[in-house]
């Protein structure tokens, strides 16, 4: 287990000042200026080095995301947005950064930013983090107070202004590129990529658009060091990481951890074990709904990090896990995701569209029992029509849990829809 020492949230569980006064006593906003000073491609390559995966779920590498804005300015701004609009169901990291923590998320703002040459920067936050945002309006507000902010933030010589913008409740504005549309004041449909961001973000200005903890862990790694924080997980699943565990877990919890230790030492240690025990577990989602479920036997010997995940056809996603005891319906919890992403899609591509209505009616049936068996397979079809040929991963997020449900539990499916056609034949002969 992670020792206190090694923990970059320090009041995680808010038991703590999270003022100003606090967070300097628990080690932030130390030495920020002299971050600053030893220039952006200290700052890059030292991000690069640590080996952080972006905190989002893509788990693509920070510091190679960074070092793709231009190093000079082309008269454009630059900007830093930071994606606070947590929506993935059963992702619930960031807030605790938000309302326990901000200033790591603001320290780690003003340092990114300026190793972007961006003078400002956006916190996007879920419409529905009221508290949240109440609590972070007021460590800025401090901070701009306390000479953190604006004109020569925190001594450093680097004019910095930091916004917070809140969302209005819909999961697609956390896709990079809906929720600039969304931040330009359009309607939060994605862009396609390319351009990626870095070329032409928020205003069709050089942007990176990075997630909550990927900021928040960078001033604690330029403080203690790349070497330091690559010295947990494995190689290519480097660091400290915010995780969860909801469901059928004894306790519930939002935790810092390694990279990379086994699902099962996650669940006895942290989440207090299955109810019923180890053995009453029946299925995991890793990290978020579009991760493709687990059974039991997948997970005896199970990693939690990106490339164990995909090695074993699910993603690490977020980290947050739901898990599942022998009582769940799990075809059911996957006809509800389907049905959430039905109602999420923003309708601009035809395969995102129709599909995820297809889909979710298909699993309305399977969830009663009342498909063809051979509707199994026309819907692991319509999944990869839809997989790969939209606009953005939200179509992909609708299809895989699917192909993870099928994959895994098929006889499960064929099952109920025996089991109701005996019933339906039983009630037709008794006719
Ligand atoms: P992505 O893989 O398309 O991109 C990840 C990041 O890398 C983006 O910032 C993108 O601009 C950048 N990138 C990728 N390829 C690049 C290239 N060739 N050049 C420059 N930049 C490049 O994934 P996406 O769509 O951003 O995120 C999908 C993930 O988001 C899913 O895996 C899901 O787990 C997660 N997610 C998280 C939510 C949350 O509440 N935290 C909500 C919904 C989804
Ligand atoms: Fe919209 Fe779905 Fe297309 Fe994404 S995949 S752009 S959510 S229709």
């Amino acid at each position: 287990m992670l020792k206190d020492e090694d923990r970059i949230f320090t009041n995680l569980y808010g038991m703590h000042d999270r003022s100003l006064a606090g967070a300097k006593k628990r080690g932030h906003w130390d030495g920020t200026a002299g971050i600053i000073a030893k220039g952006r491609d200290w700052i890059i390559d030292e991000m690069k080095a640590s080996g952080l995966r972006g905190r989002g779920g893509a788990g693509f590498p920070t510091g190679l995301k960074w070092s793709f804005m231009p190093k000079e300015s082309d008269g454009r701004p630059a900007y830093l947005v930071i994606n606070a609009d947590e929506s993935e169901p059963a992702t619930c990291k960031d807030r605790e950064i938000m309302r326990h923590d901000p200033h790591t998320l603001i320290e780690g703002a003003l340092i990114a930013s300026f190793a972007m040459n961006a003078h400002a920067s956006y916190i996007y936050i879920r419409g529905e983090y009221i508290r949240e945002r109440e609590a972070l309006q007021a460590a800025i507000d401090e901070c701009y107070d306390a000479g953190l902010l604006g004109k020569n933030a925190a001594g450093s010589g680097w004019d910095f202004d930091l916004y917070l913008h809140h969302g209005a409740g819909a999961y697609i504005c956390g896709e990079e590129t809906a929720l600039l549309e969304s931040l330009e004041g359009k309607k939060g449909m994605p862009r396609m990529k390319p351009p990626f961001p870095a070329g032409s973000g928020l205003y069709g200005c050089p942007t990176t658009v990075n997630n909550v903890e990927s900021i928040a862990v960078a001033p604690t790694i330029l403080r203690r060091g790349a070497t330091w924080f690559s010295s947990f997980g494995r190689q290519n699943n480097a660091g400290t990481k915010l995780f969860a565990l909801t469901g059928h877990v004894n306790t519930p919890c939002v935790f810092e951890e390694q990279m990379s230790l086994p699902v099962r030492e996650l669940i006895e240690k942290h989440g207090g074990g299955i109810r019923g025990g180890w053995d009453n577990l029946k299925a995991i989602i890793p990290g978020g709904a579009s991760c493709p479920i687990l059974p039991k036997d997948k997970l005896e010997d199970a990693i939690m990090d990106f490339d164990w995940m995909r090695q074993n056809q699910s993603s690490f996603g977020t980290g947050c896990m739901i898990v599942m005891d022998q009582n769940t319906d799990v075809i059911k919890a996957v006809w509800r995701l389907s049905k959430f992403f039905k109602h999420e899609s923003c309708g601009q591509c035809t395969p995102c569209r129709e599909g995820t209505g297809w889909m979710m009616r298909v699993m309305d049936r399977l969830v009663s029992g009342d498909a063809e068996v051979e509707e199994i397979d026309m819907l692991l079809n319509v999944t990869k029509q839809v997989e790969g040929h939209t606009i953005c991963a939200l179509g992909d997020a609708a299809a895989w849990p699917i192909q993870g449900l099928i994959r895994h539990f098929r006889e499960e499916i064929e099952d109920r829809i025996k089991a109701k056609r005996t019933g339906r034949m039983g009630a037709m002969a008794a006719e």
